[in-house]
């Protein structure tokens, strides 16, 4: 299959490039600059190779580099913004801060060049640059300007060398797509071959050979990753697959049962769902410290997962959702990206097995979605916004106590209910209720009420490391406020949280 390497300068556009090579039907892979040789490149046999944009100045001292090498192998490299600026340079051209950057919307204005096919001669393309190419390198000619910029993008046709000022990959630049398009399918002459279709065949057939009279484990959460992970492993290995579904008493409301009628119900699969509530609950009771919450749940989540994996037996393979933006993050080595707060994080210690599969590692999350279509699973499910692994748990603010979490519970489906009806096609990216501790009074047919405060909290972010606070309209607000304070009992008084993240985060505790 064709595939397209994606080298990562330090852009913050990565994964949206490889992302939008994929769409195209063209597989794409991130790799930090730093972590391949050329000779490496040369022997993965890429089809092509795109340079991404970063935050650097390639003059400047431990700037991230390549070596030469990779412009004489041979492969079609098209470099984006600093990824530009560094093939210029390496190739013997002059970099130079000008003494104006661009930043956002300009006019593009394109010459005839195989990357511009189908383009009109003027478009809008976002900039967001410093450092520009003042020398051309032997070989390449300048074929697209700017008013203030006179190497909006360069070229040396006969090497098949391409390097644009401007991002293509962001959807302000009109023609941004098209010319990807004209990279990958004019230039590289790739294939269109990427689907999940495809994917989920060759998936389930290197899965069945492998785990053949192996027997896997799974933890499943109910969350996507780990229930497409489910889907496509039962696929291929059928009844060798258990998955384990530890039902905490802290998830949302109806959840346990969606997941027990989708994965035993509607696939047939070997699930046990451990009713665990009561010892949960047990563990959690008087413990108001947010982080020891999280613990206890983290440690007893383990305790009961490892009491049913002895159970079984000894297991081969255990199988983890793992998927491709966590591989990314993780391949660099930046801790403080990592994700912090990982759901069965710490299991493969506790369980006796000779490997992991990560059936879901090369996709990236719409990929997972959709394939877990494919697969039959639910909309429900598939489109689901994240839940946090300890539930519930820090979204009541205090103490846990069983009543406290069904009166969560029934608030929060109200809140998703009306959220959903109002908002459909635009619902926010992650929504939810919060029980404060505080009581409040309130007047309820004559009678004076003294009961919780819930708060409703909705988020828009791309990657839930800042988030805005949604503006849900007034009139679904009031919906949903009216009917949990006339069907849920204990609950008399309802308040929006309008902060953002930063300086609060999504989660109220
Ligand atoms: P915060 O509250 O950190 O949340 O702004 C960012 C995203 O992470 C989710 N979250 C968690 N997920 N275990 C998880 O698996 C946790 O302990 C946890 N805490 C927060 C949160 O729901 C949001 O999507």
């Amino acid at each position: 299959m064709d595939k397209i390497l994606v080298l990562d300068f330090g852009g913050q556009y990565d994964m949206l490039i490889a992302r939008r090579v994929r769409e195209r039907g063209v597989y794409a892979e991130v790799v930090n600059y730093d972590k391949i040789t050329a000779a490496e490149i040369r022997d993965r046999a890429y089809t092509g190779i795109i340079f991404t944009g970063g935050p650097n100045s390639v003059y400047k001292e431990g700037a991230p580099s390549f070596s030469r090498e990779i412009l004489a192998l041979g492969i079609p490299i098209l470099g984006i913004c600093y990824g530009m600026q560094l093939m210029s340079y390496l190739a013997g051209g002059k970099v130079v801060n000008a003494p104006e950057g661009e930043y956002g919307k300009v006019t593009l204005c394109v010459t005839d060049s195989p990357l511009f096919k189908g383009v009109p001669r003027e478009s809008v393309a976002w900039m967001s640059h410093r450092d520009y190419v003042a020398e051309v390198p032997a070989g390449f000619t300048a074929v697209a300007t700017t008013d203030k910029c006179p190497t909006a993008a360069v070229a040396c046709e006969k090497k098949k060398l391409y390097g644009v000022q401007f991002h293509p990959e962001v959807t302000h630049t009109a023609f941004g797509g098209r010319m990807l398009e004209n990279f990958l399918f004019e230039i590289c002459g790739c294939k269109k071959e990427w689907n999940m279709e495809g994917f989920i065949e060759t998936s389930v057939e290197t899965f069945r050979k492998k785990c053949a009279g192996k027997k896997v484990l799974l933890a499943l959460s109910g969350g996507v990753d780990s229930s497409v992970a489910a889907a496509l492993m039962h696929r291929a290995v059928g009844d060798s697959l258990t998955c384990v579904f530890v039902d905490h008493g802290l998830l949302r409301k109806g959840e346990g049962d969606l997941v027990e009628a989708t994965f035993k119900g509607k696939f047939g699969m070997n699930l046990i769902r451990v009713n665990a509530e009561d010892r949960f609950l047990s563990k959690l009771a008087g413990v108001t410290e947010p982080e020891r919450k999280r613990k206890i749940i983290g440690e007893e989540f383990i305790r009961v997962f490892e009491e049913q994996g002895w159970a079984l037996g000894k297991v081969d393979y255990l199988c983890q959702g793992t998927i491709y933006p966590d591989v990314i993050e993780s391949g660099k080595g930046d801790a403080s990206t990592i994700k912090s707060h990982h759901n069965v994080g710490g299991l493969p210690s506790v369980i006796d097995f000779e490997e992991i599969v990560e059936p879901l590692r090369d996709l990236f999350k719409d990929e997972v979605r959709e394939v877990g279509l494919k697969l039959g699973l639910p909309p429900d499910l598939v489109w689901r916004q994240p839940f946090p692994g300890p539930g519930l748990a820090v979204r009541i603010i205090g103490e846990i106590t069983k009543e406290k979490a069904d009166l969560l519970r029934d608030a929060d489906a109200i809140f998703r209910e009306e959220v959903a009806a109002g908002m459909r096609g635009a619902e926010p990216n992650q929504f939810f209720a919060v029980l404060t501790d505080t009581r409040s009074v309130g007047v309820m047919g004559d009678e004076r009420s003294y009961g919780y405060v819930l708060a409703l909290r909705a988020v828009t972010t791309d990657d839930f490391m800042t988030a805005d606070w949604t503006r849900i309209p007034f009139d679904v607000l009031e919906k949903a406020s009216s009917r949990i304070t006339s069907e849920v009992r204990g609950i008399n008084r309802v308040v929006y949280d309008v902060t953002s993240k930063p300086p609060a985060t999504v989660e109220w505790e």
